[in-house]
């Protein structure tokens, strides 16, 4: 077997971070980089934090590229309100020793889809699509060698939880996730109409911790400090863990169900800006261009992530 090459593009997040070790711990995978982007926190500390996972995960030979530090129109926002200061709160690390790459984020994307044969690079992203859209707008010629695209971003039935409308990676940066969602490039979408349905009850961060590994310890100590605020908000037993549901997608693909449908970025109403507007229903003659799923084996997902995590 030989492993799916990855870019992981990020904003560490604790659920980002689940994700990027979920991603080192499989086998299956060849994260060849981590870019970083500004969402839930400054580009500093997601830059920072991308490389305190890696360096948790035994895996300081993994490069990190910080990228974009800001949405390709619009003022930053940030979520530390969700995430705490750092980004990471929840549990104590250590400040990474391994370097930040001297290479920016989008050049690093750009030179390895260019450098590998076409169709043979998946790429990953986690956060605001700023680095993705920026790549593919300097360097159009990348778009076709790419595999595919599964990401975490955007709601539909769920609507949104940053806006009434609109989910946070999307509304961070509506106009790049309008250049990838018109790209033509297979994409799938772990929308929060599934990673509401991955939620991190009492007994599933039991099992994290039960490990008994830093790691695992590590995982529960990052859920038990955005669960705080996530239980708070949406009243259910447990809080959503979206990220790791793009990497657990790419492992164990049948844990997820969508439709292939239209989806198309609104970027110009105040009132639904960076809102995903889906065809479930397939009313419109507009074509598919994203596969946006809708529902997950929620135990299954928990039972892939406690069963890899245990590996770290
Ligand atoms: C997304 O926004 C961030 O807060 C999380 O890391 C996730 O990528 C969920 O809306
Ligand atoms: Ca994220």
């Amino acid at each position: 077997m030989t492993a799916r090459k990855i870019i992981i593009d990020t904003d560490p997040g604790q659920d980002d971070a689940v994700a990027i070790l979920l991603a080192l711990s499989a086998d299956q995978l060849d994260v060849l980089g981590i870019t970083t982007v500004a969402g839930n926190v400054p580009l500093r500390l997601t830059s920072k934090n991308a490389r305190v996972v890696c360096e948790l995960a035994g895996r300081p030979d993994v490069p990190v590229f910080a990228g974009c530090d800001g949405p390709m129109e619009r003022k930053l926002v940030t979520a530390e309100h969700v995430h705490g200061k750092t980004g990471l709160d929840g549990a104590d690390l250590p400040d990474p020793k391994m370097p930040l790459q001297d290479q920016h984020g989008v050049d690093f994307i750009i030179q390895t889809l260019r450098d590998h044969p076409p169709g043979t690079v998946t790429l990953c992203p986690l956060g605001p699509l700023t680095n993705i859209a920026t790549a593919m707008t300097r360097a159009p010629d990348i778009i076709p060698r790419i595999q595919e695209i599964v990401l975490m971003g955007g709601a539909y039935f769920e609507v949104g939880n940053y806006t009434p409308a609109a989910e946070f990676n999307i509304y961070v940066d509506p106009e790049a996730a309008d250049i990838v969602f018109k790209s033509g490039i297979p994409l799938t979408a772990m929308p929060l109409d599934v990673t509401h349905k991955a939620l991190t009850t009492p007994s599933r961060i039991k099992a994290f911790r039960d490990i008994g590994t830093p790691v695992g310890q590590t995982v529960a100590g990052w859920i038990d400090f955005f669960d705080r605020f996530d239980m708070e908000k949406y009243g259910s037993e447990g809080a959503p863990l979206h990220d790791p549901c793009v990497i657990a997608y790419l492992l164990q693909p049948d844990l997820f169900q969508g439709r292939h449908v239209n989806v198309q970025i609104e970027t110009s109403s105040d009132l639904t800006l960076g809102m995903t507007v889906a065809d479930w229903w397939r009313v419109t003659d507009c074509a598919p261009n994203a596969m946006f799923m809708g529902d997950v084996d929620a135990d299954g997902f928990f039972d892939l992530l406690t069963r890899q995590i245990a590996k770290l």
